[in-house]
């Protein structure tokens, strides 16, 4: 064997590439299976009531329809905290486009046809599916996600407010916005006796098999989840959807393999959204721009089936040194489906605000916005009042500033464009979760390794194989990486931007095993060394510079150039990274100009459930975008020294377009997406 070179650091191309380019790479609808019949959904058409009747006499006559399912005739199902999987456990309708009933035939076109002829009549009742601050349900959650206090308060930020010397009080809305994956979720179900085997196009495996298990009432020991290739999730995959579900019934009540896959539309109403928000931020600084106090006020939605409290205010709890803080969530339960995980649910939204109001404050106090950022940075954690690993915003502000030629930056004009730029911050914490990996001697004189990890698209089954084949000091071909099945055990999610921390420790830990054993098979699980890790604040951070032109008489915003510049621990692989921050702040792009879901008041749904109606971004949106990284060395992490990339990248692009289209025009458009009409307004 020749000497191994050093693969982490290495921009080695996806090794399940060649897989996907040619079509031999199985995502979970495509898995090959005798004697499958499939299930298609029916969903409710009105936004709340009771289902009076479930006629499915035409469905049944159909040729080739082998059941329809409905809470009339469904086993009764275990508990879970997401009521969005018990499905068809009463005639309840919680939202239009809840699945209330389903068709399960020999072909897929059998089954929606089929299901198109379910008849239902409903007993409607008014709904309400309008957030507003002032709504009289609003309350006050115990905890937003994961498990954050709802409301801090540091000192007494109104009394700092009613003395500062410049107060900027602004109120700033997030439009709902829906993930929209390539691949279409999708699941493949079959029963051994009471044995459940899942292929699912699903963020974790590990994870899905103990909720599935619930949602049954099994041991988890008899439920399988496999998804070896997931077409992008963004959070909607992070969790078991009712597909998932759906598939399961339905194979036991015709003692088959069934596949389900949602449509497009469905997937609108079935797999979470990102709340809309209503954010005031009110900042106090002084003549010099220092901030004396911040106060940051959410209101957000959620369902009627879950609650689901995302963490708005939790990124403005540790950005910038204000002594006086005071940070507080609201939450009412509206007649709408669930809003679940969004690429940096939370900080995202949350951030859009702060970064607004901080470029807000440097135009009242006449400074510069990097500046102002500069002269805010805190020493410690201003919400733990803990040392940071390493917290290198500064760098990146500044190193992003050079590059793009921050110092130089003019409003100006070319014809009709009015072209300005703008800056935000951005902000990510770093998580690791307990995950299990082995490692083993192959006979052929290589390795294999096997771990619960997802390949979501990101490149997770490319960096694994660079990190196991630097921790068993050969090259990367002479390493098999297994992941995607959750009979290699404990994994974290490909979600919370933790999947490469955490399954990169556990194969560092896996693979020294081995060397040391010298033979054999080695398992390793890192929860003690989770556990045992020092009390730190960890977080990626970063900056987006963008330059707009805008149209003078229409309002329409294209992007000139974005740049973004991260700090985010070593940078394992800088292809599949790069790939990451262009995807996030192109996503980022979405959530700022284009991506909106319309919620119609009498109608009591979004209408626009397909890519035709809602829009994100694509080539001819993107102009010239650059993701650019400093040298972080930050020991405290894992074995890697790596942040998590996948989310931080959409965190702060929208406020910077925002700052942007204010220098190029002078107006300040608080409310995404920028469309427009905001910009002529
Ligand atoms: Mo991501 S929204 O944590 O899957």
């Amino acid at each position: 064997m020749s000497v191994a070179t050093k693969s982490v650091g290495a921009a080695l191309s996806r090794v399940d590439g060649r897989a996907k380019v040619t079509g031999q790479a199985r995502y979970a609808f495509e898995e090959p299976v005798e004697g499958v019949a499939y299930a298609a959904a029916v969903t409710a058409t009105i936004a709340a009531g009771e289902i009076d009747a479930i006629d499915a006499q035409r469905a049944l006559a159909l040729p080739g329809v082998l059941a329809v399912i409905s809470h009339d005739n469904a086993p009764r199902l275990g508990e879970t905290d997401d009521g969005e999987l018990l499905l068809f456990q009463s005639d309840t309708v919680h939202y239009r486009g809840q699945i209330v009933a389903a068709v399960v035939a020999e072909t897929l076109e059998a089954a929606r046809e089929a299901a198109a002829c379910v008849r239902v009549d409903y007993a409607a009742r008014d709904h309400d599916v309008e957030l507003t601050a002032e709504h009289p349900r609003l309350y006050n959650p115990e905890k937003v996600n994961p498990s954050f206090p709802a409301d801090t308060a540091h000192g007494d930020a109104e009394a700092a407010l009613a003395k500062a010397d410049v107060v900027v009080d602004a109120t700033y809305t997030t439009a709902p916005v829906h993930n929209n994956a390539m691949e279409p979720h999708a699941t493949l179900a079959f029963w051994e006796g009471d044995d459940l085997t899942l292929y699912d196009s699903i963020q974790g495996t590990y994870g899905a098999r103990r909720t599935i298990a619930q949602v049954f009432d099994l041991d988890p020991e008899r439920v399988r989840v496999i998804a070896q290739h997931v077409g992008g999730g963004f959070g909607s995959k992070g969790t078991p959807r009712p597909q998932s579900v759906l598939a399961a019934i339905a194979a036991r009540m015709v003692e088959r393999p069934v596949k389900c896959a949602l449509t497009r539309q469905q997937m609108f109403a079935s797999v979470g959204y990102r709340t809309p928000t209503i954010q005031r931020v009110r900042l106090g600084a002084t003549q010099d721009g220092r901030l004396t106090a911040i106060a940051h006020d959410a209101f957000e939605q959620t369902s009627t089936v879950r609650e689901f409290a995302e963490q708005t205010c939790v990124a403005t709890r540790m950005m910038y040194a204000a002594p006086d803080r005071l940070t507080r969530h609201r939450l009412v339960a509206l007649d709408v489906p669930t809003p679940s995980w969004m690429r940096a649910p939370g900080e995202c939204p949350g951030m859009f605000a702060l970064e607004s109001a901080i470029d807000e404050l440097a135009v009242a106090c006449n400074l510069d916005p990097i500046e102002l950022r500069i002269r805010n940075e805190p020493e410690l954690d201003p919400e733990k009042g803990i040392p940071f690993s390493s917290r290198n915003l500064v760098a990146c502000l500044r190193e992003g500033a050079e590059r793009f030629g921050w110092a130089e930056r003019e409003a100006r004009t070319d014809g009709r464009w009015l072209i300005g730029s703008g800056v935000a911050s951005s902000v990510y914490p770093v998580y690791r979760s307990p995950s299990k990996a082995t490692a083993r001697f192959e006979p052929d004189g290589g390795y294999s390794v096997e771990i619960a990890a997802t390949d979501i698209g990101t490149g997770a089954r490319t960096v694994l194989t660079q990190i196991a084949a630097d921790a068993l000091g050969v090259d990367t071909e002479h390493v098999r990486l297994e992941i995607g099945d959750s009979d290699f055990g404990q994994a974290a999610i490909a979600g919370g931007s933790m999947g490469t921390a955490s399954w990169g420790t556990a194969v560092v830990r896996a693979c020294e095993a081995l060397l040391a054993q010298g033979e054999g098979e080695a398992t390793v699980n890192t929860a003690d060394e989770i556990k045992a890790q020092s009390e730190l604040s960890r977080h990626a951070f970063g900056a987006q510079f963008v330059e707009v032109r805008v149209d003078a008489d229409s309002g329409e915003v294209r992007p000139n150039r974005i740049l973004g510049m991260f700090a985010v621990g070593r940078v394992i692989n800088p292809k599949t990274a790069r790939s990451q921050f262009i995807g996030g702040m192109t996503q980022g792009l979405g959530m700022a100009l284009q991506e909106e879901s319309v919620m119609d008041r009498g109608f009591g749904d979004y209408l626009n459930h397909d890519l035709a109606q809602y829009h994100v971004p694509v080539n001819a949106d993107i102009e010239d975008i650059v993701a650019a990284w400093i040298d972080e060395d930050d020991g405290e992490l894992n074995p890697m020294g790596s942040k998590g990339i996948g989310e931080i990248g959409i965190v702060g692009t929208a406020a910077a377009v925002a700052n942007a289209v204010f220098h190029a025009t002078g107006k300040r458009v608080r409310e995404l997406p920028i469309r427009l009409d905001r910009v002529l307004a």
